[in-house]
């Protein structure tokens, strides 16, 4: 995730709103920076990596002159944080200047294509394809907009693209998939991935849709759609937020902001660039011992891993919790031992110790980490960014999800090289795959009202048990650290209902049965009938129209079919997360600030 912005000003210089713009969008990514403005036919840019802050202290943001220019704030995806890989991007003349929130997937061969034609490129990012597109266009005798155009469409994949000329004073925007909207003051139009970029100059917004452009003027703007030209009438509507509120997009806690941003991260796991999976995928497989090493809910995603490895490519491995590692696998390392971390911030203290030592002795370390530049990818021997963007609430929601969608990936294409799953069956697990962030979409908007209500009910309870069974424990785990870490109320996870338990439980007790309709699910049928009849409320997430957990339950929430087992931990955990959420509100707690917990645990 990263965040663009800029805008077209009737009067005075640009560069001051665009950096306090960007400092609002911090939020989205703060790796690395940049603005471009134009002035008198020459356009003006200042990049480089580091926070806002730090660039404005380095190379003064707000001197670049001018009454229109672009911002980025980054959140690296292809290319490590550097001043070449920070936005804008420019063609080979120095004209065009380009930012972008996205990615493009057939950025290599357009890259190609172009440096056939002499184009030279500097970064190793997939937005730089775009100015010299648009430069290629308008060698041919295209318009800048026009030119602007016929680039965008040859852009596969996902993209919020602000894109300004050196001889222009209009700026041309468009959007697939990545937000942009635009805000319409008195001195001049604004445009931005958010609102709360704008807000202080104009409450007066216009979203742009998906597969339309815009040209933005000082005057006002115009909206058309990319395909077949179409002018579309648009409005702008007021807002009414504050800033504070806008930068939580209207969510009252960046937790359920972040729960409901799981459909787009999911979708952006799904654009990962295909050699960084082959490679992974590679070790993986000639891993002779594999451990797969994290903490709290990265572990929830090694564990379900395991179960993906296990069951996918019948490749075993040890899931173990990072500070267990050193002391109880450490003597066991060598040469053949590979070891996967699972981190989203790439700090935390206990997996990096981890890593060091298998490193020291040897070993192959892999890393899956949402942060590009964290200690994780510069020990590991290879890495994929899980491309959630920044998570500010302290309990992880989306990073988890994030996580699990890459190992599952991984474990597919683990499975097709081993031999252990054909090329049909694999296509329709991707297939599968790429329905997953629908199916996500599908349960925020047809269950949290439900949710709502049961969290209502049930935030009294003394206790919580949860029950998963196969790749669901890890599902069970992870719903029981969201409501421990956020709501306080002791809570236990566990595969099925053990006897010993039925001691402990009763009318104040609330069970969550995790119970997909496959065999680890229906297994939990019988245990349900037991528990509750110690007064327990059984509480079960099921597939829609399986009537049989419906008869045992007091209440279900239903969750869309999934083909196999594997393909549920997904789905499955976001009622579990906004059950979390919901109760911690119930009970008058502040969800983003857990007591005594830090989002990132950089000390032992
Ligand atoms: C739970 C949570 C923590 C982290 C753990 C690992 O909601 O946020 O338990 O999962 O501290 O953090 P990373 O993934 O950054 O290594």
């Amino acid at each position: 995730m990263c965040g663009i912005t800029g805008c077209v000003l009737k009067e005075g210089p640009a560069a001051p709103l665009i950096h306090e713009s960007l400092k609002r969008l911090e939020y989205r990514g703060y790796d690395s920076c940049g603005e471009a403005t134009v002035d008198g036919g020459r356009l003006y840019i200042k990049k480089d990596r580091g926070t806002i802050d730090e660039v404005h202290r380095r190379l003064n943001l707000d001197d670049l002159p001018g009454r229109l220019g672009i911002g980025h704030t980054r959140w690296a995806t292809h290319g490590a944080p550097t001043r070449v890989n920070a936005h804008p991007h420019v063609d080979c003349d120095m004209q065009i200047a380009v930012v972008h929130n996205g990615i493009i997937e057939n950025f290599a061969e357009l890259r190609m294509e172009l440096e056939e034609l002499g184009h030279k490129f500097r970064s190793k990012t997939d937005t730089e394809v775009v100015p010299h597109l648009v430069e290629e266009y308008m060698r041919n005798g295209m318009d800048f907009v026009d030119a602007c155009r016929e680039a965008i469409k040859r852009l596969r994949g996902s993209y919020a693209l602000a894109i300004l000329h050196a001889g222009e004073s209009r700026i041309v925007c468009a959007r697939r998939e990545s937000p942009l909207v635009l805000g319409v003051g008195e001195d001049g139009v604004y445009f931005a991935s958010d609102i709360p970029a704008f807000l202080p100059y104009t409450n007066r917004v216009v979203f742009i849709e998906d597969g339309e452009m815009v040209v933005v003027t000082e005057e006002g703007y115009e909206i058309r759609r990319i395909s077949d030209w179409t002018p579309i009438e648009r409005r702008p509507q007021l807002i009414e937020w504050s800033v504070e509120m806008a930068e939580r997009r209207g969510y009252p806690h960046f937790m359920l902001k972040e729960i409901h941003e799981q459909p787009a991260c999911l979708r952006n796991t799904l654009r990962l660039r295909e050699e960084y999976l082959e490679l992974m995928t590679k070790f993986l497989d000639r891993a002779e011992e594999l451990f797969l090493v994290a903490c709290g809910t990265s572990y929830h995603a090694c564990l379900a891993a395991s179960y993906l490895f296990s069951k996918l490519a019948c490749k075993s491995s040890h899931p173990v919790i990072a500070s267990e590692f050193i002391q109880n696998y450490g003597r066991a390392l060598g040469i053949g031992s590979t070891i996967l971390a699972v981190s989203q911030s790439g700090e935390t203290a206990d997996t990096l110790s981890a890593v060091a030592y298998a490193r020291d002795k040897a070993a192959t370390i892999l890393g899956i980490t949402n942060v590009v530049g964290s200690t994780l990818t510069r020990l590991a021997r290879v890495y994929i960014c899980q491309q959630s963007g920044p998570e500010i609430g302290v309990a992880a929601t989306k990073t988890y999800t994030s996580q699990l969608s890459v190992l599952t990936q991984l474990a597919i294409r683990l499975g097709m090289v081993r031999g252990k799953i054909g090329h049909v069956e694999g296509e329709e697990l991707v297939d599968w795959l790429w329905r997953i962030p629908g199916k996500v979409e599908e349960v925020l908007a047809s269950q949290e009202g439900r949710v709502m209500e049961l969290a209502r009910k049930y935030a009294g309870s003394e206790r919580f048990l949860f029950f998963g069974g196969g790749i669901n424990l890890a599902t069970a785990m992870e719903g029981r650290l969201k409501l421990l870490e956020i709501s306080y109320i002791p809570s236990l996870a566990y595969a099925r209902v053990e006897d010993y338990l039925l001691g402990f439980v009763d009318g104040a007790t609330t069970a969550v049965f995790v119970c997909p309709n496959t065999n680890s699910g229906k297994r939990l049928i019988d245990d349900m009938t037991l528990i509750r009849d110690y007064g327990v409320s059984i509480l079960a997430l099921v597939e829609e129209g399986d009537d049989e957990v419906h008869e045992v339950a007091d209440e279900v929430i239903e969750l869309p079919h999934m083909p196999l087992e594997e393909l549920t931990p997904i789905p499955y955990i976001v009622p579990l997360q906004l059950l979390a959420y919901y109760i911690s509100v119930e009970r008058g707690l502040n969800p983003d600030k857990p007591r005594n917990l830090a989002k990132s645990v950089t000390v032992k």
